[in-house]
């Protein structure tokens, strides 16, 4: 079972969750506690764990993720940090080394997720371009603008309103039909911001979107930003690590031409969360400029090994050792490990979407061939099979047919069904995949394989669920 499918009030009457007033809890009583959390919680390692960007723990990252919380060094100073500094400097580099950068030379910070290093990239491409503001704020400058794909993860916007440029100033570009930033239209997008005599700031590119898994093309992407002077921000944090594997890393072709790139450990590559790196080209200290304060109580110039310390590059006081897990898994698993990893990963996507395309007589439709390891999909239960919607589109194999107004009826009663069958699943606690409505067509499913002890004969089994609760499915009122 993947999760013991309590609803809300059993949830809340299964655990006695207000601490005691009085006198804690004894070992015994405590002891039950524990038991009744792993009870309750979703089991994240089980193979047919679908559900977000990140599943089961690498076993190595937790011994280390345990190792940093008891030896509780936070990392803004080597006094306190000592090697795990160099621990972080090493990982940083290897990762800056599968970019391509020239001998893994750059930055790079680990924050507090990938949304964080989002905001952050957009800080660093203000400071790049304003140094000013860090003191002046925006005051008197014209209006900057951000370049993303429609597809993009919606940190951009928090990003862009935390920085004060506000989601007005957030452009989204069109993409194609496999979900990909379209270069002309970014081009052109641009060229309308600058008749408008805004600033074009930053582009951010998605490698591995949060839905299709799509990699926007980076070297046309990159040209523009040459062209127009604006920074180069590839939002990885999902799709990054296919730079480990040499059968899958031309999917970010030009990534050494970006100057950031967001790449999350904990997604991909199994380590628990937190881990979150933000890579830089360049090696000229804008870190600590753009968030130096020089606290005189802390970072003292004239105390022993002063100049390793990290903390002004970063907007955190106190930050937890978020690369120790990394490091002991990828001490583990070394760069062949890792490259299996991602292969694995994505070799199962591509069989999935092989079963799916032969599986039309069950009703399963494919939206897009996987670049990732998302697999995106519909299932038609029976009760739809014959309207003459769905007739054509597992014909075709094509679900754009959906976005015609004559598919209207048909979608309402369509965009229906993955709730109910999600209900289901959670009430029988079999599996664990999402549904949303994107692109254009409404809700169908999106799985997402991350780990890498699923087998081809889990996903077979994991098509077989959702065949047969979709097919106990009758319209919804
Ligand atoms: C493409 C992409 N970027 C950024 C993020 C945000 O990452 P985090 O959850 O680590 O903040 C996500 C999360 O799903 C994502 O899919």
């Amino acid at each position: 079972m993947i999760t013991t499918n309590l609803a809300p009030p059993e949830m809340l009457a299964a655990i006695p969750f207000d601490p005691p007033t009085g006198t804690g809890k004894s070992y015994e009583e405590l002891g039950g506690l524990v038991d009744k959390v792993l009870l309750h919680a979703v089991r994240t390692g089980h193979p047919k764990y679908f559900n977000q960007l990140w599943s089961e723990s690498d076993p190595m990252a937790v011994l280390g993720e345990w190792l940093s919380t008891t030896l509780n060094c936070t990392m803004y100073t080597y006094e306190v940090a000592g090697m795990f500094l160099f621990i972080e400097k090493a990982v940083l580099k290897r990762m800056r080394e599968k970019v391509g950068w020239a001998d893994g030379g750059g930055d790079g910070l680990l924050c507090p997720g990938g949304s964080v290093c989002n905001l952050q990239a957009l800080s660093f491409a203000r400071h790049n371009k304003f140094p000013d503001t860090k003191e002046t704020g925006l005051f008197g400058l014209p209006r900057m603008v951000i370049f993303t794909s429609a597809e993009a993860h919606y940190s951009i916007k928090k990003g862009a309103f935390t920085c004060g440029f506000g989601t007005d100033s957030v452009i989204a570009v069109e993409c194609d039909a496999v979900g990909r930033m379209d270069p002309a239209k970014l081009e052109a997008a641009v060229e309308a911001q600058v008749a408008l005599g805004h600033v074009p700031l930053m582009v951010q590119a998605t490698a591995g979107t949060t839905v299709r898994g799509a990699y926007d093309p980076l070297n046309p992407i990159a040209d523009i930003c040459e062209k127009h002077g604006m920074w180069l921000h590839i939002d990885g944090a999902w799709g990054a690590p296919v730079l480990l594997s040499e059968k899958y890393r031309g999917l970010m072709a030009g990534a050494e031409r970006a100057d950031s790139i967001t790449w999350d450990g904990h997604k991909m590559l199994g380590t628990p969360q937190q881990c979150a790196v933000l890579l830089l080209k360049s090696s000229d200290g804008l870190p600590a400029q753009c968030n130096g304060v020089k606290a005189s109580y802390l970072f003292q110039p004239d105390k022993p090994f002063a100049e390793l310390d990290t903390g002004d590059n970063h907007i955190q006081c106190g930050r937890r050792n978020d690369v120790l897990k990394f490091w002991m898994a990828w001490q583990a698993l070394g760069d062949v490990g890792y490259a299996k990893r991602v292969d694995t990963l994505l070799d199962l996507a591509r069989y999935m979407a092989d079963q799916i395309e032969k599986r039309a007589a069950d009703g399963f439709v494919l939206t897009v061939q996987p670049a990732c390891s998302n697999v995106c999909f519909f299932h038609i239960p029976e009760f739809l099979r014959s309207d003459p919607i769905a007739v054509e589109m597992l014909k075709t194999g094509n679900p754009d047919i959906l976005k015609t107004d004559a598919a209207a009826g048909f979608v309402e009663k369509c965009k229906k069904v993955p709730p109910q069958v999600k209900m289901k699943m959670m009430e029988e606690g079999s599996m664990m995949c999402g549904f949303q409505p994107d692109h254009g067509l409404p809700n169908h499913w999106r799985f997402i394989i991350s780990n890498p002890r699923t087998t081809e004969a889990d996903l077979d089994e994991a098509l077989n669920i959702i065949a047969r609760l979709g097919d106990t499915c009758a319209p919804a009122e």
